[in-house]
């Protein structure tokens, strides 16, 4: 199994949950989140002066699914989400050892 974490312009969010529920994912998590990458925030300009963000809202979409599915949702959220413009997120992809599904006792793949 494998954790996707993809973190998205808020924007974008129900485009990609739209997309994961066509794919099949049994499950999934939203974050509401701040960080930044490679620009470390931006610089912006409000009522004539210029300051920094220095950390910006995203969401991040977490999933974990089996590892078969892993390379159909990469390209579904990029697709989803590419605008071109720096900022556009990025996608985090993680082993998972083991799912428990408290109410069964059911394991692994059985429990996602
Ligand atoms: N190395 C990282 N580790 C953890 N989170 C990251 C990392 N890089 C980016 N992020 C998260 O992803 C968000 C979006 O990053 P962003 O798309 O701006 O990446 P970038 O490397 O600056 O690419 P771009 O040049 O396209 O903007 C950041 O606000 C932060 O929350
Ligand atoms: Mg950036």
């Amino acid at each position: 199994m494998k954790k996707i974490e993809a973190i998205i312009r808020p924007d974008k969010t129900d485009r990609v949950i739209d997309c994961l529920e066509e794919i099949g994912v049994s499950g999934l998590n939203i974050k509401e989140i701040k960080g930044y990458g490679s620009q470390k925030g931006q610089t912006e300009m409000y009522r004539g002066v210029s300051y920094r963000v220095r950390l910006r809202k995203k969401i991040k979409v977490e999933t974990i699914v089996e590892y078969t599915k892993v390379d159909q949702i990469i390209e579904a959220i990029k697709e989803a989400v590419q605008t071109g413009e720096v900022g556009d997120g990025k996608i985090f992809v993680s082993d998972v050892e083991n799912a428990v599904r408290i109410r069964t006792g059911e394991e692994g793949t059985d429990a996602l």
